[in-house]
């Protein structure tokens, strides 16, 4: 054996060998794919075994609401995939953010939060958190003048998703991250959309990531779950939150992410290249006044999302003429895609932002926000684009 077999084959892998291959932790059965370890506690060899586990003076599993073997393999298969010092996973997405907020922030701070992320977050912010004092104020993902005005002495946080939804805005990361530094805060990013396949928003200077595991990472709508991923310092004080309340993630959605994460990269790439062809065919539709995505060359976001990301991903919107009556029309029209505001599945979907996901906004932040009475929001899954383009066109029967 040469010195070089004696490496460790992961140390120069690529992302989709990590996203198979890291994380295994073989038990003595042998078995190849990863067990689901369906226990709430574990047991000691003796009583001074426990007093060093519950210290923390030794590693190793106590209690399944911090410490699970599957949980951890989903943690550390995720971290590789993000080159994350360290990952904590959550029970859904809104878990994640709200660990991260409750580990890091304290009342009296102020966060600066894009007005271009989910809607459940914007509440998290201005209503959940607001009651525990602390600040917050929304500013439109691209204004960067309005970031700068926003930042006081208190703030200790920007929080964005890029890109965002559902018009596929493209948010500089790296002069985002420059800006943090600055303002002597910390820039986390929601990558939920993108997946560490298409985006590194570390490597581009983000301080945390965190993903709603519930859309790509899942890749076929099964499981809520979420994970925060960044520094060991930062994650050691995400996971002393989760050890005290407890919004685990359980070890079967665990292993269903785990099984995610293995053909991530491929799901990508089809979600992009799908999303791509139907949208440049919908932008030769008569009754489309207008497709949203940052793959498209005309696009304002296309040359950043060109150099930042490494695909597109799979959500784009578009204007049919009209206003909500013919949106409406053309949502029911269709009959194979499904009527549903979830996203990152390899079945399509397709929803009226106005009247679902963006309907707690009132009609003058839905209007500065761009959210149009005549948008229909798709998140292109995995199907032939043939049957997509087919279906539409049931739609674009109805209004024509
Ligand atoms: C970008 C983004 N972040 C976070 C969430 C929240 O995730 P979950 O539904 O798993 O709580 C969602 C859910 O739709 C989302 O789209």
């Amino acid at each position: 054996m040469s010195d070089h077999d004696d490496l460790d084959p992961l140390a120069t892998a690529h992302l989709d060998t990590l996203a198979i291959r890291s994380g295994i932790n073989r038990t003595a059965e042998g078995e190849h794919s990863e067990p689901i370890f369906a226990t709430s506690s574990y047991v000691f060899e003796n009583a001074a075994e426990a007093a060093a586990r519950f210290s923390g003076e030794s590693p190793g599993n106590v209690y399944s609401r911090y410490t699970n073997p599957t949980v951890r393999a989903f943690e550390q298969r995720l971290a590789a995939l993000e080159g994350a010092e360290a990952c904590v996973a959550t029970a859904s997405g809104m878990a994640a953010i709200l660990s991260v907020c409750m580990a890091l922030l304290k009342s009296g701070d102020h966060v600066i939060c894009s007005r271009d992320v989910f809607g459940t977050t914007i509440n998290l912010f201005g209503k959940v958190l607001a009651r525990f004092g602390v600040e917050v104020t929304f500013v439109p993902l691209l204004d960067d003048s309005a970031w700068r005005a926003a930042v006081r002495p208190n703030t200790a946080m920007l929080f964005l998703e890029t890109p965002s939804n559902p018009l596929c805005e493209v948010a500089d990361l790296a002069a985002m991250s420059a800006l943090a530094r600055e303002s002597d805060s910390l820039l986390v990013v929601d990558n939920s959309f993108c997946t560490p396949s298409l985006q590194l928003p570390l490597e581009m200077g983000a301080d945390i990531v965190v993903y709603a595991a519930t859309k790509y990472l899942d890749g076929q709508g099964r499981c809520m779950g979420g994970a925060v991923l960044g520094s060991a310092i930062h994650m050691n004080e995400v996971l002393m939150f989760l050890r005290t309340c407890g919004p685990t993630m359980s070890p079967f959605n665990a292993w269903v992410f785990l099984k995610g994460l293995e053909t991530l990269r491929l799901r990508m790439e089809a979600h992009s290249r799908s999303a791509l062809e139907l949208a440049q065919w919908l932008q030769q539709q008569r009754g489309v006044e207008k497709v949203y995505y940052c793959g498209l060359k005309d696009h304002p976001g296309f040359a950043l999302a060109t150099q930042q990301q490494k695909g597109y991903g799979g959500v784009l919107s578009f204007l049919v003429e009209g206003g909500r009556d013919e949106a409406w029309k053309f949502i029911d029209a269709t009959k194979l895609v499904s009527h549903t505001a979830n996203l990152g599945d390899a079945k399509t979907t397709i929803v009226h932002p106005a009247t679902t996901t963006h309907s707690r906004l009132t009609p003058e932040q839905r209007e500065e926000a761009g959210i149009a009475e005549n948008l229909i929001r798709l998140a292109v899954g995995l199907e032939n684009v043939v049957d997509l383009e087919a279906d539409m066109q049931r739609g674009f029967a109805q209004i024509r």
